[in-house]
C-alpha cells in the first residue's frame, strides 16, 4: 500500500458553483472569477479551465496571470493589487492585463510610463476595509489624474467589503453608500462584491461581482443563516494505516492531550501538518471513516493523526478517511481549528497528490 494523501478537485462542482453565482446575479452583473493563491489551492489553470464561462478572471500578481495567458486563456484578467513596480508595466501591456490602482505611487508610475498600449485600470476606493485604496474623498482626484494619463485606457471602480460574511452587519450598507458617493457623477463600471457580497447582498452587485471562495464550494457566511446550494470543490482523503486498541487512561500523541475514557480502538491516518492538515485541529475535529463521522484524538503530528474508532468498530487498515469534502464541509473543520476554510484549502503542501475529476 502506498501512502495515500490525496486531494480530488471536482471540476464539475466548480462549474455548478459558477452557475449558482449566476442564479444570484439576476440583475445582470458580470462575474469575475477570483483564481488567486493557485485557485484557492485547487490548481490555477485547472480551476480556470473549469470556470471559462466566467466573464473575467482576477488574480493577485503577474506570477498568477502569466500562466493563465500561457494556458491560452484570452479572458480579461484583473490583477487585484495592480503592478508592484513600474518594471511590470510592459508585461501588463503585452498581456493586456488590467490593474487595480490603489495608491498614488502607482499613478506616478503610469504618468511616467513610456508611450505604449493603454492599460485598463480599476480605481480602488477604501470604503471601510481600511487595507488598500484611496479614501472616498480622494477618489475623484485620483480618477482625474488617471484620466489625463496616456498610459491609461478605460477607468473602472472597485472597492472591497469587510464584513459581508455577516448578513446582519450594517457595515456593508455603509460601504455601499460610501462607494456610491465617491463615484457620484463619474462614469465607469463598478465592482464591490466578493462571495459574501454576491450571495448575500444583491444591493452591492453593481456591474461586476468578484466571487472567490464560493466558486470552490465554501459558504462565505459566518452567520449561521441559510447555506447557499454550493458543492464542495475538493475532497481531501488519506488512509487508515494502523488500528491500535488502547486502555482507559492511555494518552494519545504528543503532549498526551487526549486521554482514553475507556478501552477503545484508535486509528492512525496517513496525513499530518506536513501535508497541510491544520495542526491546530482540536480533539474531536470531525473526519469520516467508512463514511461515518468520528473525531480526532490528540494532536496532529507531521505525517499522521489519530482518530477515535469507537463509532466505526468495523474499520480496517486501508480504509479511506475523508478529512473534508462531500458530507464534511471544510468550513466545519475550520471551525474546530480556529481558522477559516480559505486557509485550509490554500495550505495543502506538495506532498498531497492532486487528482482532477469531472
Ligand atoms: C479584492 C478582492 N476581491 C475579491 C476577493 C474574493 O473574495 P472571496 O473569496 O471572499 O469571494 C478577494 C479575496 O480575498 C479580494 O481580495
Amino acid at each position: 500500500m502506498n501512502r495515500i494523501t490525496r486531494a480530488t478537485v471536482h471540476l464539475a462542482a466548480l462549474r455548478h458553483n459558477l452557475a449558482v453565482v449566476r442564479s444570484y446575479t439576476a440583475g445582470g452583473a458580470r462575474v469575475m472569477a477570483v483564481l488567486k493563491a493557485d485557485g484557492y489551492g485547487h490548481g490555477l489553470t485547472r480551476a480556470a479551465g473549469a470556470l471559462t464561462e466566467a466573464d473575467a478572471f482576477a488574480v493577485s500578481c503577474l506570477a498568477e496571470a502569466l500562466p493563465l495567458r500561457a494556458a491560452g486563456h484570452r479572458h480579461r484578467i484583473v490583477l487585484l493589487e495592480g503592478f508592484f513596480g513600474a518594471e511590470e508595466i510592459p508585461l501588463f501591456r503585452r498581456e493586456a492585463l488590467e490593474a487595480v490602482i490603489h495608491s498614488p505611487w502607482q499613478i506616478e508610475c503610469l504618468e511616467q510610463a513610456p508611450a505604449g498600449e493603454p492599460i485598463d485600470v480599476w480605481v480602488k476606493v477604501d470604503t471601510g476595509m481600511h487595507r488598500l485604496g484611496f479614501r472616498p474623498e480622494d477618489a475623484h482626484a485620483a480618477r482625474e489624474r488617471l484620466r489625463r494619463c496616456e498610459a491609461v485606457g478605460t477607468i473602472r471602480w472597485m472597492t472591497h467589503l469587510a464584513c459581508a460574511d455577516d448578513r446582519d452587519d450594517p457595515t456593508t450598507t455603509a460601504q455601499r453608500r460610501a462607494f456610491e458617493q465617491a463615484r457620484a457623477g463619474l462614469p465607469g463600471e463598478a465592482s464591490a462584491a466578493n462571495s459574501a457580497g454576491t450571495l448575500g447582498w444583491p444591493g452591492v452587485h453593481g456591474d461586476w461581482v468578484r466571487p472567490g471562495v464560493c466558486l470552490y464550494g465554501v459558504s462565505p457566511f459566518i452567520d449561521g443563516g441559510e447555506r447557499p446550494p454550493l458543492r464542495p470543490g475538493m475532497t481531501l482523503e488519506a488512509r487508515l494505516i494502523a488500528i491500535n486498541h488502547h486502555r482507559a487512561g492511555d494518552r494519545i500523541g504528543y503532549g498526551g492531550t487526549f486521554v482514553c475514557p475507556e478501552d477503545m480502538p484508535v486509528g492512525v491516518v496517513s496525513i499530518g501538518y506536513g501535508d497541510g492538515y491544520p495542526r491546530h485541529a482540536s480533539n474531536g475535529t470531525p473526519v469520516l471513516v467508512r463514511g461515518r463521522t468520528t473525531g480526532l484524538t490528540g494532536r496532529v503530528s507531521m505525517d499522521m493523526l489519530c482518530v477515535d474508532l469507537r463509532p466505526v468498530p468495523d474499520a480496517a487498515v486501508g480504509d479511506r478517511v475523508v478529512l473534508w469534502g462531500e458530507d464534511l464541509p471544510v468550513e466545519t473543520v475550520a471551525a474546530h481549528c480556529e481558522t477559516i476554510a480559505y486557509e485550509l484549502v490554500c495550505q495543502l503542501t506538495s506532498r498531497v497528490s492532486f487528482v482532477y475529476a469531472d
